[in-house]
């Protein structure tokens, strides 16, 4: 039985925790037993009452609750004596920052903790769903925008009234990461010229695509280092950067910045000349104040007014949001969870058992929990397994580059390549040559059994037999070894077949005479031309979503 324990957060204006209800709902479906503090999540307007219908017990005290959880999902790090009330051998899931935090995971480590931060999931695509980064770097982008529009003194939004015309807001972007992006969207959702700019040229299209303008350097130093992530700028580009901030400043009213390369302290990129060239009303919101900000001014988790302009140095962005904060961190915690549940070991014995004070019963398997180091995201989050120090991971290693005149996998047929390993379609979809040697044995028998030219099937069966077979086998083997990421492309490709199949069902229905030819015919005709209304359909209403 693995019980989890859910902490009032202690930290100093700290509005979230680490489950809402909702996720409580999720977390008892996977089977856990689960603990929550009283008042947990008062300031996001959720109840005990309300925890425990969605099937939590409450606990009053914080050192009980810790002490009788084997697993603890929190948001901030352990702060106070945290550290020392977990268990012996017990676990621990949340923020963690391990290098900024070395005395919290040593004293976690004096108990044999097996801790996994949030923090350092890593950033690939299978983790989308325990990117917990992410997730608050996207509130923390529309939240600044929501801050700099309560101390900006204007409309957002251009307008032409009977009293005069006012101006759109222009508003500039410093780094087109989660948070920037997010921070373009709500800005131009309120009507704001936005610009931007960002070192990786990956961004500039994401810019565009959501209506911003993005700025360019003539100096090429492409900004993208090691797994897409960015790597710190040389200093000729530094100064070519705030050069172009220097000009924007005296133009533009907002600044949100969010410039930032992992594990550096952010760059100084707007000096206090640069502020007191702004226009008096104007907002500088620095999301990258908790790693000493990319302003000059900016002070730490409080506004300034410096000459006229305000600037905003929150480090609580997502807290201010907290009741969807903590929903969507919640999400990103089970997510990983489910990750750790041992496949191979859940009690297939269905148990019924009561939960907390709740009258309700639930049957549901048991989870075990397993740390699986040849898992890429356990071993990029794990910092202490059973105590032992883990964090950080290895670097992983990139395939050696291939010797010239070696065909690469890529080169290599189709018909010899392996299976892909890790998640995805193409997993196990090798052929199997036993299963190929049955269809070919059928095709001989068939061979032998239908005459060459039977009247009675219209034509050359056989053949007829053998494309049909065919087409099945490799339309099999083209969509199940794409990508689901691609399958909106593979929606216009899949529009082209359709097209073929039903010139070819028209062709069918030629015959004045009804055969069961005919009605196959006409059954093409009707599905595909559904097939294809449908994906012109879909294609459009995905596209309207990316247009503005
Ligand atoms: P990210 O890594 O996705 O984006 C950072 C961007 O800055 C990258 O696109 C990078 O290319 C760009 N950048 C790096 N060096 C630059 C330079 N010299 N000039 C211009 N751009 C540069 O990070 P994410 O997730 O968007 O977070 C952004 C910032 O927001 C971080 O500092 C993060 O800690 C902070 N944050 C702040 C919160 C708050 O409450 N204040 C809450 C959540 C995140």
């Amino acid at each position: 039985m693995t019980t989890i324990g859910i902490p009032k957060e202690i930290h100093p204006g700290e509005k979230r925790v680490a489950a809402t209800p909702q996720t409580i709902l999720k977390l008892r479906k996977l089977g856990f037993d689960i603990a929550i503090q009283s008042g947990a999540g008062d300031a996001i307007n959720s109840s005990n009452a309300e925890y425990q219908e969605a099937g939590a017990a409450i606990v009053h005290d914080a050192a009980e609750l810790w002490a009788s959880s084997d697993l603890i999902m929190k948001v901030r790090p352990p702060e106070e004596n945290e550290a020392d009330l977990i268990r012996d051998g017990g676990w621990l899931v949340g923020f963690i920052w391990p290098g900024q935090n070395r005395d919290v995971v040593d004293r976690l480590a004096k108990k044999n903790a097996t801790v996994f931060a949030m923090d350092s999931v890593p950033r690939i695509t299978r983790a989308q769903k325990m990117d917990t980064l992410s997730a608050m770097a996207n509130i923390a982008g529309y939240r600044a925008v929501i801050e700099a529009a309560a101390h900006f003194p204007r409309f957002f939004t251009g307008q032409i009234t009977a009293a005069g015309r006012i101006d759109p807001a222009k508003m500039l972007v410093i780094g087109a990461g989660v948070a920037g992006l997010s921070a373009i969207g709500a800005a131009k959702g309120l009507g704001a010229i936005v610009r931007a700019f960002d070192p990786r040229s990956a961004t500039k299209d994401q810019v565009a695509s959501m209506g911003a303008e993005f700025l360019e350097l003539n100096l090429k130093e492409e900004g993208e280092g090691k797994g897409g992530y960015a790597k710190e700028m040389s200093d000729d580009f530094l100064k070519a950067e705030m050069a172009l901030f220097a000009q924007q400043a005296m133009q533009v009213d907002i600044i949100v910045t969010t410039a930032l390369i992992p594990g550096k302290p952010a760059p100084k990129l707007i000096t206090k000349g640069m502020v007191e060239s702004m226009k008096p009303g104007s907002v500088i919101v620095d999301l990258a104040a908790e790693q000493g900000g990319n302003c000059a001014l900016t002070e730490p988790g409080h506004v300034v007014h410096h000459k006229g302009v305000t600037i905003i140095g929150y480090t609580d962005l997502p807290s201010r949001m907290a009741s969807m904060s903590s929903q969507l961190y919640g999400a990103t915690v089970t997510a990983l969870l489910e990750e750790l549940i041992d496949k191979g070991d859940v009690s297939s014995q269905a148990e019924t058992r009561p939960i907390g004070s709740v009258s309700a019963e639930v049957e549901t398997a048991s989870p075990k929990l397993k740390v699986d180091l040849d898992d890429e995201v356990v071993r990029g989050a794990i910092v202490l397994h059973e105590g032992k120090m883990l964090w950080p991971a290895p670097a992983k290693e990139l395939p050696p580059p291939p010797e010239p005149g070696v065909p690469t996998k890529s080169s290599a047929s189709v018909a010899a390549a392996k299976p892909a390993a890790g998640h995805g379609h193409g997993e196990g979809t090798g052929v199997n040559p036993w299963l190929l040697a049955v269809a070919a044995l059928v095709m001989v028998g068939l061979a032998f059994v239908i005459p060459p030219k039977a009247e009675s099937a219209g034509g050359d069966f056989l053949g007829h037999l053998t494309v049909f077979i065919l087409a099945i086998f490799i339309g099999f083997q083209v969509v199940w070894n794409v990508k689901p990421a691609l399958h909106t492309p593979l929606m216009s490709v899949t529009n082209a077949i359709s097209g073929i199949i039903l010139v070819g069902g028209m062709l069918q229905l030629g015959t004045s005479s009804l055969s069961l030819t005919v009605v196959l015919g006409a059954i093409a005709v009707l599905i595909a031309a559904i097939n294809i209304a449908g994906g012109f359909l879909v294609t459009n209403r995905m596209l309207s979503m990316f247009r503005k």
